[in-house]
């Protein structure tokens, strides 16, 4: 969602502040924008992508500053223009911020200030917040902005600077995410580890409700209530050659084809096949909780949510443990019954998605322990649960998420194994299963080898407006992810569902043509899945077929088959998901979408 970049150092601020909103653009924006302290106040905006922003930023003269904020907007309030792009100040031009939130209570504190008469000349709540501040400044920066936060419901990370005080900038944060990077005689605030770690590695995260007050020589950090507190500083480690393109064209298919070796860090160190068992440092402390624990609740959004809901029938399948699989945003607000000995596991990718956090602070305050299934090392679900277990498949550009979710697949099925063996399974059956598990990265290996093949299918059938994906058992959310990857990506409308609900009313949607893919490799529901593949293909479907290697009926009813190689049931989603990624890829491609920033979405969605 939108990003903030601000600096304050020895350093020409301009260059740096474009080259940090260009790390943060992976995060979806629309228009963008930075300010520049030199003793004026200059600021530059631009509708559309960082570079219309760097050009007319080129253009301006006199742009030389050693401080200065900057900001890529996601439109919430008022649309994609320049006024409504950020920086934004009051109206006496005194206070300047940039803001990633949603302030809920923008309108009435838009009339009362109104009524006091302020002027507005922007749709955006940012613009209400500046003017707030602005109205309660009486001298001291830092504390107009305590008040001012202390009269805002919503979500809000912010950079704040006031004309009187121009060598200070303040900068708050509760809900949306915000660091700050201390290096020599320097100082980043960010939204996201990747527009520090090229300046420095040593930075503090802000926790909810925190206030820090920065200039050249230090900081301090306090609360809205401006109590002192200590923030931890930790060290960053992200190698920034990881956010680089290479040799691909597009983030989403250099991920994509990462996944075998990111697959393999996940798994390394953590399976001991010895001893029958996987070793989960994030989670030991509580083993005892765990196997005590009468009901997993795995919550998330999106693409996070299929990964959960594959862990739900792992937990069932393998450790015998009763699990259930909720939409955070439906699980936060539907007072949520948590028994005793009750565990939360709350999946994402980046750590930071608004809903999975407060569903996480909602069992958590039932009384749930809290685990995280996370990529974003440091991030706020990491720090907010009580143990976790990090996917180690490094940084996720593409906005479609690909090698996460194949990591947050690896990890559950960990747990789930992890909990079976210290519950009941024997060294000898867990062993067998883990070998089988190592194996899943060369497979996957295999499975990409189809890339030219899935590309011919695709061409075939990319002008058709609409898809379903079909799958039973494991292959259900398996097909609810190839769906969401299509629509989001290709703007093809597409639907996943579980092959018996077909006949419940979807079946009427078939008509001559129409792609259905059905993940159809060998399980325990194949013969099933062969009855819906022939209901769907006498009504005129177009069959797409995922099926195992060596299965050769299958040909007989599809009209096209994608093969995966032949991996144990509960393993097959991390090989089977792999063709559904790579034809969403081709069908965005051929269709001429930007595969990597698609239209209206964010990498991670920081507000409700
Ligand atoms: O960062 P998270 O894993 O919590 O994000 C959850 C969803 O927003 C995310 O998976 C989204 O659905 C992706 N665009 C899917 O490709």
């Amino acid at each position: 969602m939108c990003g903030i970049v601000a600096y304050i150092g020895h350093k020409p601020a301009k260059e740096l502040l474009i080259e940090g909103l260009k790390r943060l653009e992976y995060r979806g924006y629309d228009s963008a924008g930075l300010a520049l302290m030199n003793g004026d106040l200059q600021i530059v905006k631009a509708v559309g992508r960082v570079a219309n922003l760097e050009a007319k930023v080129a253009k301006t003269k006199n742009l030389h500053a050693h401080m200065g904020m900057a900001h890529t907007r996601w439109a919430t309030h008022g649309g994609v223009t320049e006024p409504n792009a950020h920086p934004h100040t009051d109206d006496k031009r005194k206070i300047c911020l940039v803001h990633n939130g949603i302030i809920e209570n923008y309108a009435t504190l838009k009339k009362v200030l109104s009524e006091r008469g302020r002027t507005f000349h922007t749709e955006t709540d940012t613009e209400v917040l500046a003017t707030l501040i602005g109205e309660l400044y009486e001298g001291d920066i830092e504390q107009a902005v305590q008040a001012a936060l202390r009269e805002v419901t919503g979500a809000y990370a912010i950079v704040v600077w006031c004309s009187d005080e121009p060598e200070t900038f303040i900068a708050a944060r509760k809900g949306g995410p915000l660091m700050v990077g201390i290096g020599n005689g320097e100082y980043i605030v960010a939204s996201d580890p990747s527009a520090i770690v090229a300046h420095t590695t040593q930075a503090f995260a802000l926790e909810d409700y925190n206030v820090v007050k920065i200039t050249r020589d230090g900081f301090r950090t306090s609360t809205i209530d401006n109590k002192s507190v200590s923030p931890k500083v930790m060290q960053l480690e992200m190698d920034l050659e990881e956010t680089e393109l290479g040799a691909f064209e597009h983030y989403m298919r250099k991920e994509i084809f990462e996944q075998p070796n990111a697959l393999r860090t996940t798994f390394r160190g953590r399976i001991d096949l010895n001893e029958g068992r996987i070793v989960l440092g994030g989670v030991a402390k509580f083993a005892k909780e765990l196997v005590k624990a009468r009901r997993f609740t795995l919550t998330a959004q999106g693409t996070a949510l299929h990964a959960a809901m594959i862990g739900e029938y792992l937990l069932e399948d393998l450790a015998k443990v009763p699990a259930e699989c909720e939409y955070a945003s439906e699980f936060r607000y539907r007072n949520p019954i948590i028994e005793e000995n009750a565990v939360v596991v709350a999946v994402s990718q980046s750590g930071e998605t608004a809903d999975t956090l407060a569903a996480l602070q909602e069992a958590k305050d039932r009384g749930a322990l809290a685990l995280g299934v996370v990529n974003v090392v440091g991030s706020t679900i990491a720090r907010e649960t009580d143990a976790g277990v990090y996917l180690r498949v490094g940084p996720e550009i593409g906005v479609a998420s690909t090698k996460a979710f194949t990591g947050q697949v690896a990890v559950l099925t960990m747990l789930a194994l992890y909990m079976a063996r210290r519950k009941f399974m024997s060294p000898y059956e867990s062993a067998q299963l883990m070998r089988e598990l190592e194996k899943v990265p060369d497979h996957i290996e295999r499975a990409l080898q189809a890339d030219s093949h899935i590309k011919s299918v695709v061409e075939k059938h990319c002008a058709k407006e609409n898809w379903l994906f079909l799958g039973r058992g494991y292959n259900y959310p398996v097909a609810l992810e190839g769906a969401l990857k299509l629509k989001e990506i290709s703007y093809i409308h597409a639907e996943g569902m579980p092959a018996a609900e077909m006949k419940h009313g979807p079946i009427a949607l078939i008509n001559d043509g129409m792609p259905c893919v059905f993940i159809a490799n060998k399980g325990r529901q194949y013969d099933k899945v062969m009855n819906n593949i022939e209901e769907v293909r006498s009504r005129g479907g177009h069959i797409i077929a995922i099926a195992t290697e060596g299965d050769d009926a299958i040909r007989d009813l599809a009209n096209d088959v994608i093969f995966v190689p032949d991996v144990p049931e509960p393993l097959s989603p991390m090989v089977t998901v792999i063709p559904l990624q790579l034809m969403a890829y081709h069908a965005a491609v051929i269709r001429g979408h930007d595969v990597d920033k698609p239209r209206n979405l964010a990498k991670s969605v920081t507000v409700e």
